[in-house]
């Protein structure tokens, strides 16, 4: 495989940086469903853009599962953290986008209707409800998603913050400059 595609330790390879740039962009569009949701509900924008959450939701729950792939597949071979704060920091941001989404669809699961994402089926629905799949989702999907989002906004303030200051080592270049070896 060319080394362009995978990570090194000086910077994120192409299929990093595409799993990378192309969640943070649905992210913010989920994100931004969300805030039409609370501050327009029941808007005909609000329709639409709700009508899509939970597609692109169940999209990013496939890419999150090929992320962790790969960064296990690159564990040994990606820039290194530039703190123990860092580190943490990046694998909360991973936990809540694997937790987020599956705690959604565990929920959609267990109310027993029928599911289908972009025209296929991926639930077929059963009669009744199982409570012990919807209450966790129920109590906690909405607040971890504010939280992500929190964490994003934080995440973002830190990679400026590097940039930025002379003292501190920037970090964009690792997943946005050349990627040349
Ligand atoms: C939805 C939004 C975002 C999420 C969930 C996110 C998450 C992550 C995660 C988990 C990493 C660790 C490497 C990886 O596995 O990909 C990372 C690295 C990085 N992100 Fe983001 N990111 C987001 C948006 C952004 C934005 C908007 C910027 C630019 C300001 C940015 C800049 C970076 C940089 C520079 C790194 C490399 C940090 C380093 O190696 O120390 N991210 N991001
Ligand atoms: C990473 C992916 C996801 C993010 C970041 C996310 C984020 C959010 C947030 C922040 C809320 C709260 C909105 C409010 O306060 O009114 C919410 C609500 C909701 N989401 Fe998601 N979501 C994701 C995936 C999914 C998926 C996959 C489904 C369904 C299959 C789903 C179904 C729902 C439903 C039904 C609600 C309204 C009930 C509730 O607040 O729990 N979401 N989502």
């Amino acid at each position: 495989m060319s080394s362009t595609v995978q990570d090194s330790t000086y910077r994120y390879g192409l299929i990093s940086r595409c799993l990378h740039w192309g969640m943070a962009l649905l992210l913010g569009w989920q994100f931004f469903t969300t805030t039409v949701r609370v501050l327009m509900e029941d808007s005909a924008l609000d329709e639409f853009t709700w009508g899509t959450h939970k597609a692109v939701g169940t999209l990013l729950m496939t890419l999150i599962l090929l992320r962790v792939i790969w960064a296990l597949i690159n564990s040994r071979q990606r820039p290194p953290a530039l703190s123990m704060a860092a580190r943490l920091g990046h694998w909360v941001l991973y936990a809540l986008m694997l937790i987020i989404p599956l705690l959604a669809l565990l929920r959609q699961y267990g109310s027993g209707r029928e599911f289908a994402v972009f025209g296929l089926q991926l639930m077929s629905g059963f009669e009744g409800e199982i409570e012990a799949l919807t209450a966790p989702g129920n109590l906690l999907h909405g607040w971890l998603g504010w939280t992500l989002l929190a964490m994003i906004i934080g995440h973002i303030g830190m990679t400026l913050y590097h940039r930025r200051k002379a003292t501190e080592q920037d970090v964009l270049p690792r997943m946005a400059g050349k990627l040349n070896d």
